[in-house]
């Protein structure tokens, strides 16, 4: 490498599975769906995670469940998130999902969502190693895909056992760790605690993925060198901000980004239902607009719009000022 390449990440190997990097899209219930999954792996993330799925939609083979598990060749690898709180159910959930195109199960012992908490699944499981075990070894029996676990750092600022808790996830069969290093009581406020994913990197030898606030490809080289950490997994930053994959980062003006714009709204056309496909492409187009001049304007225009086409229309007619 001569002095004026970009530093990158290595390539990252979880069980049998070969990453081109260690920079990872996080699952993001209600965003990383196929077409921004494929948007972000164009530009340069080595896996996108789903938004997490229910073992119990799973097993019930709801129609809505199944509607997130939807992949193409191209997005491979890909890694589906179950969530669920029942050992039998994860399994019975696993052995389905690796009968379709998956090459890596996640399982979700994060989420802060009270309405997941109250039934034992996602950050509860911090609380309760003996279960989130019997999980852990019900999945990785029920499949051969690996299987990676995707933790807080613990319940609470009193309680924080992520490395203890990552041991055990190793012991039963965890393939990979990722931390988000923030506690269930901090919720998605205050800053991740870098020193807890050190701590996981220290208590076990399979990789450790760390995750919390990098926001562009920087912060991500810096989650790994001040923590030691095999992979890096971008959430909040990435929407908006598929760029953040690359070294370059984010183009200033529209017509940098319009290209991945335009990219993405075809994407969007292709793959989302005709019922989703409008909210969705508004959700994520005004967010592809932060920083520029008049973005608060435009964003307001966007909404307003009535199909794809009128959005395009619209980008394009701010590019040509932009160009003025
Ligand atoms: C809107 C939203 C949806 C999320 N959905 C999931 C999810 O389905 N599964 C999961 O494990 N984490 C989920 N998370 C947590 C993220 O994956 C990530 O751990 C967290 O946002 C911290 O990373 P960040 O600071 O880079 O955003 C979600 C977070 C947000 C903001």
């Amino acid at each position: 490498m001569n002095s004026s390449s970009p530093i990158i990440l290595p390539p990252l190997t979880i069980g049998s599975v070969r990453l081109q990097s260690g920079f990872i899209l996080a699952p993001l219930a209600g965003y990383t769906d196929l077409p921004f999954r494929l948007l972000c792996r164009e530009n340069g993330a080595a896996l996108c995670v789903s938004e997490m799925v229910s073992c119990h939609g799973l097993v019930q083979q709801q129609k809505n469940t199944f509607e997130l598990l939807r992949t193409v060749a191209e997005e491979r690898p890909f890694a589906v998130q179950l969530f669920g709180s029942d050992p039998e159910l994860m399994g019975q959930a696993a052995a389905l999902v690796s009968a379709l195109l998956v090459d890596l199960i996640d399982i979700n012992m994060g989420c802060p969502v009270r309405k997941v908490i109250k039934k034992g699944c996602g950050a509860a499981l911090m609380k309760d190693p003996q279960r989130a075990e019997a999980i852990i070894r019900a999945v990785t029996a029920r499949t051969p895909l690996p299987v990676t676990v995707k933790i807080r750092s613990g319940w609470s600022g009193e309680s924080v056992n992520a490395p203890g808790f990552a041991a055990m996830a190793e012991a039963a069969g965890a393939s990979a760790i990722t931390v988000h290093a923030r506690t269930w009581a901090q919720g998605f406020g205050g800053l991740a605690d870098r020193k807890v994913i050190k701590a996981v990197k220290a208590a076990v030898s399979i990789p450790v993925i760390g995750n919390g606030d990098i926001l562009c490809y920087a912060d991500g080289m810096a989650m790994r060198a001040e923590t030691g950490c095999d992979g890096v997994m971008a959430g909040r930053g990435a929407l908006g901000n598929p760029w953040l994959f690359t070294p370059a980062g984010m183009p200033a003006t529209l017509a940098g980004r319009m290209p991945v714009i335009e990219r993405y709204l075809h994407l969007a056309g292709q793959y989302l239902p005709s019922d989703k496909v409008l909210f969705k492409v508004k959700n994520h187009a005004a967010k592809f607009l932060t920083g520029l001049a008049g973005a608060a304007r435009l964003r307001q225009a966007l909404y307003a719009c009535e199909n794809i086409e009128a959005i395009v229309t619209l980008l394009l007619a701010q590019q040509h000022r932009e160009d003025e």
